[in-house]
């Protein structure tokens, strides 16, 4: 049995994520867990609400609410709506946690000690106006590298260089709009990770499996020549985990908070921790996840996120854990995604154009959501949500292809042989046809499940229901049972098993409609299937089933039109 750790990108708190944020990070990376759980292998599974920073900090101050009880409630927000999307973390933490507090402070004292963070006075923009410095996100202007006109002080969404709010060009406070701005001095941390420029190449270059999508961001920003400056990991900020080197005060850093990029990730970590205590489970339990020293010599680790997130992920983070010389299990591959756009546009949480999480499910179960969007995951350009393409998807794939099929199978047998697996007849050309044809696909779609290639098995499952929906027309049960009625008996008793089969295989993508196909099946039985014969023998004669409600419902004109129309402008 392999040993799978899995971690999605941590999402702002900020509010509720649309659907490009969901399937840029935490519904792929749900997709695989799931998928390694089915093949039997013990997973771990992690994510959390990115609590710190300044996107916190203006989040709660917009909703006039004290940010530690603006956090609080917004992570118990997210993770209602993970848990409607059927996100299977198997911890869902918070980077405010004690936990990530003790570690953060650890990293910092042990990077320290290895002469790799420096002090350094500079000078940084002050706000007059507000009467404060102003970090990251506080402040905005155009980007020195591509002329976005909205770059952050931090980074740069549009060509994802990292920043620093010195950098841009003509730049205004965010809380007040003013330009009032000047250069004053004060102290900050640096994490050297210049000095390890020629590690961190070494470390990339050995990932030749990595998707092209990761290495080239990474590449670029290393060997940008500015790619791996020192990188500032304090800000003046109120909300955050203080400047400490393991448990002692650092002086000169009184009052200041280590930078959320610098927590963030290592809030991976924290979470295992997280996880242990909540599950009464002890240091060993999760430290067999995260330290080589304790067990984690064999644990493959995967990350999951957008294309923005690789710079941290491929030098920044792995800078901590190479530089802290302590045994933490670094990353072995790392998933990344372009954007997700939407109906001609961009997705924004800023403007709040497109869906947001919550919306979806109030209209539509989380199934028909997960189908379109790894169906359509960004993955090697960037791709585009429309309302017709998803009715489309929907109609076609999930109620035509997948329901209809068992819809037909189950009704049949019920009107000629009752509710159970119907006995009698033998299996023939056709049958055997079809086993190898099924053979071949499940072969297929296990290797792109492994290699996580998601719309490549989201193409392929759909390849095997279809396989199934052409058999059951050809060999056509109904027409058989006239003259035949045992010739029927076979073809409906491979059929219903096709449907069980199809519910151990479409359970990653579609969880819900999985759990309704077993359950109408009268089976608990989700083994991975070892060959699509044996599995497609499970259910044996005289074993009991249910017609299950229509499991999808089609996407009518009207509904498409007024969902349109209702999502065309921006959330309140
Ligand atoms: O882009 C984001 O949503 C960040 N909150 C991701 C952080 S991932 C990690 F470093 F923790
Ligand atoms: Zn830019």
């Amino acid at each position: 049995m392999a040993r799978i750790l899995i971690t999605s990108a941590i999402p702002y708190i900020n509010g509720i994520k649309h659907l490009g944020n969901l399937v840029g990070s935490q519904l792929p990376a749900d997709l695989y867990a799931r998928y390694q759980r089915g093949r039997g292998n013990e997973v771990m599974f992690l994510c959390a609400t990115d609590e710190h920073g300044t996107p916190a900090e203006l989040a709660a101050a917009k909703a006039g609410k004290p940010v530690a009880a603006y956090c609080a409630e917004m992570h118990e927000v997210q993770a209602k709506i993970a848990e409607g999307f059927r996100l299977s973390f198997d911890y869902f933490g918070r980077s405010s946690s004690p936990q990530n507090h003790r570690l953060t402070q650890h990293f910092a004292g042990t990077l320290a000690e290895a002469g790799l963070i420096r002090e350094v006075t500079e000078n940084q923009m002050y706000s007059k106006a507000d009467g404060r410095f102003l970090p990251d996100r506080y402040i905005e202007g155009t980007c020195p590298n591509c002329g976005f006109d909205s770059a952050r002080g931090d980074q740069c969404d549009n060509c994802t260089k990292q920043l620093d709010p010195v950098d841009l060009i003509d730049p205004h406070s965010t809380i007040s709009g003013s330009t009032d701005l000047e250069m004053r001095e004060t102290k900050h941390l640096f994490l050297c990770q210049s000095q390890m420029k020629d590690q961190l190449e070494a470390w990339i270059d050995s990932k030749s499996d990595w998707p092209v999508l990761t290495t080239s961001i990474a590449k670029k920003w290393l060997n940008d020549g500015d790619g791996l400056q020192d990188r500032g990991i304090t800000r003046d900020l109120d909300w955050g985990i203080p400047v400490k080197r393991g448990d002692e005060d650092w002086p000169g850093m009184e009052g200041k908070v280590f930078y959320v990029w610098f927590d963030a990730p290592i809030e991976y970590i924290a979470c295992g921790a997280e996880w242990a205590e909540a599950n009464g489970k002890t240091d060993a339990d999760w430290e067999r996840w995260w330290r080589t020293d304790k067990g984690a010599g064999d644990v493959r680790y995967v990350q999951f996120m957008g294309k923005d997130n690789v710079p941290f992920h491929t030098l920044s983070f792995p800078a901590t854990i190479i530089g802290s010389g302590e045994p933490w299990k670094l990353v072995d591959y790392i998933k990344s995604f372009n954007y997700l756009n939407y109906d001609g546009g961009q997705f924004s949480t800023s403007r709040g154009r497109g869906v947001f999480m919550d919306q979806a499910l109030d209209i539509l179960p989380a199934d028909y959501w997960r189908w379109w969007l790894l169906s359509h995951a960004p993955e090697s350009s960037d791709s585009e949500f429309t309302w017709e393409n998803f009715q489309q998807s929907v109609n076609k794939d999930l109620a035509d292809v997948l329901g209809n099929f068992v819809s037909r199978v189950t009704k049949f047998c019920r009107s000629k042989f009752g509710e159970v697996v119907p006995e009698g007849g033998d299996y023939g050309e056709q049958e055997f046809a079809l086993v190898a044809e099924l053979q071949e696909k499940l072969d297929a779609f296990e290797a792109h499940m492994e290699a996580m290639e998601i719309r490549k098995s989201a193409a392929e499952l759909r390849a095997i229901w279809v396989a199934g929906n052409e058999y059951l027309q050809a060999a056509a049960p109904w027409a058989a049972f006239k003259q035949d009625p045992e010739r029927a008996a076979a073809i409906v008793r491979l059929s219903l098993n096709l449907i069980r089969f199809y519910a151990v295989l479409s359970a990653p993508f579609i969880p819900d409609a999985s759990a309704k196909m077993l359950a109408a099946m009268g089976t608990e039985g989700a083994d991975w299937p070892g060959s699509v014969g044996d599995a497609l023998a499970v259910l044996e004669p005289g074993h009991g089933f249910t017609v299950p409600e229509v499991l999808f419902a089609k996407i009518s004109d009207e509904d498409r039109e007024a969902w349109q129309e209702r999502f065309a402008g921006t959330r309140d």
